[in-house]
């Protein structure tokens, strides 16, 4: 959890600088990243998988979390590698890991590259940094063949199918279930195993599946390392490289008090001694065990913080506060009706004396942050925290109304540096174009 505190002026202090002092330094909305928790969350999971599953693992961080070049430059130093989904996000690893000194081979180790959909320049992309492609489906397996027959090096594959899993979470976050879009459906693996065989331009390292995020049952992952080895099993049996298992990501993290996630050392556990069960059960060697959280690496690590506006009282109903940010900084509430805790980061102290419904300011009803909660008696200027907002909010910001993308500071042992600049009005028109004939 999170390293804050509540100082003696009733404030409070994240990776010890008080947020009051960081939103007059940077500004609001301000994302401030505690570096202590983030460095915590990676070093559990690389103990947990070192000291629960008997063969080699590795952890990768999903970038698609938040990706930027002091979030991938702390992972590496953490040991994780890279889970990256587009160009842009594998351009932003690579950039933050060549500034880190790493050479080319780490780099085309440590990197993983996923989609339903990668572009043939994205592909060609991957290729030239060589990094593990994960193959979603047969045009792309066929379009890569060819590719990779004209690199003339073999290119790393891995297969990602569809286990048809089940897991309780959010519809839209589901992914292991047969009807869903990524991945071979298993129906179709013994055929790519053959096609996959007859290609030597294809390295098949290994099974991929993502069953889901937000997940706070063990069970599923579990299971899913079972239907792993299983086709694992089947894969050595075509005579395929086979060396390595990736059970994809999706722990859980506390939005609020009543979410209970098994932590990660049980999540990886769990995952670990059902892999390690099921290589034992069909006797076939332990592979590199691959995890690849997002969420539950950065997701508690991470504060937004706003100044409050306004207040609209709606007699006998509701009373609304106003912030200066909302669903261009964090769409999730909007978007997967996802709860929040707040507080008043200036009045830590306080007592929490009316029910208060957070509102954005954008020009949308939905634009909600988070409906009724308790807080002290908020006035304008006061700093209002949403807590756990370190994964799939700045990822997912948009410039909705106009709105600049907000800055982030990375804090640490009383140190705030910052690692994202508020975006301008400047940056708003960087990318807009306006033909001449329009100003005849
Ligand atoms: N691996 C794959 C292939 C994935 O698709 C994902 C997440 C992860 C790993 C990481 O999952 P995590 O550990 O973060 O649960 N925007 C949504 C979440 C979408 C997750 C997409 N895939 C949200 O804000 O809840």
């Amino acid at each position: 959890p999170l390293t804050a505190v509540i100082n003696k002026n009733g404030e409070l202090e994240i990776g010890g600088c008080s947020v009051t002092a960081l939103v007059e330094q940077f500004s609001s909305p301000l994302y401030i990243l505690d570096e202590t928790t983030l460095r915590q969350a990676a070093q559990q999971y690389r103990q947990s998988f070192q000291t629960h599953y008997p063969g080699p693992s590795q952890v990768i961080y999903a970038s698609k979390a938040w990706s930027c070049l002091a979030v991938v430059a702390i992972a590496a130093q953490e040991g994780l590698g890279f889970d990256v989904v587009s160009g842009g996000e594998l351009f932003t690893t690579v950039s933050a890991l060549k500034q880190l000194g790493w050479d080319e081979a780490e780099i085309a180790e440590k990197i993983y590259f996923h989609g339903n959909n990668k572009s043939v320049q994205e592909l060609q992309e991957a290729i030239a940094v060589n990094c593990t492609i994960i193959v979603d489906n047969w045009l792309e397996l066929e379009t890569l063949s060819k590719l990779a027959a004209n690199s003339g090096e073999p290119v790393k594959i891995m297969l990602r199918l569809t286990p048809g899993i089940e897991c309780h979470t959010h519809e839209y976050i589901k992914t292991g279930h047969l009807d869903s879009k990524f991945g071979f459906d298993p129906n179709q693996l013994e055929a790519v195993f053959t096609y996959i065989a007859e290609q030597p331009a294809l390295h098949c390292l290994g099974l991929h599946a993502h069953i889901g995020s937000q997940i706070f049952e063990r069970q599923p992952h579990q299971d899913l390392g079972e239907v792993l080895v299983q086709w694992f099993a089947k894969g050595l049996t075509y005579g395929l490289p086979l060396k390595e298992l990736n059970i994809g990501g999706g722990l859980g993290i506390c939005y609020t008090e009543s979410d209970d996630p098994p932590s990660i050392e049980e999540w990886a556990q769990a995952a670990a001694l059902s892999v390690a069960k099921a290589c034992d059960h069909h006797n076939v060697p332990y592979p590199k065990l691959i995890a690849e959280p997002g969420r539950s690496l950065v997701g508690s690590a991470c504060v937004t913080a706003y100044r409050v506006g306004g207040r609209k009282v709606v007699p006998n109903i509701r009373t609304y506060i106003a912030v200066d940010g909302g669903m261009s900084d964090n769409p999730r509430p909007i978007t997967y009706q996802s709860v929040y805790r707040v507080a008043l980061a200036n009045r830590m102290n306080d007592e929490l004396s009316e029910t208060v419904t957070v509102a954005g300011k954008h020009c949308e009803s939905g634009d909600i942050l988070v409906k009724d909660v308790a807080l002290p008696a908020a006035e304008p200027g006061d700093i209002l925290v949403v807590t756990a907002t370190g994964a799939y909010n700045y990822s997912m910001a948009s410039n909705y109304n106009r709105l600049g993308r907000p800055a982030a500071v990375l804090v640490s042992q009383g140190e705030a540096n910052l690692i994202l600049q508020r975006e301008t009005y400047t940056d708003l028109l960087r990318q807009d174009c306006l033909p001449n004939r329009l100003l005849s």
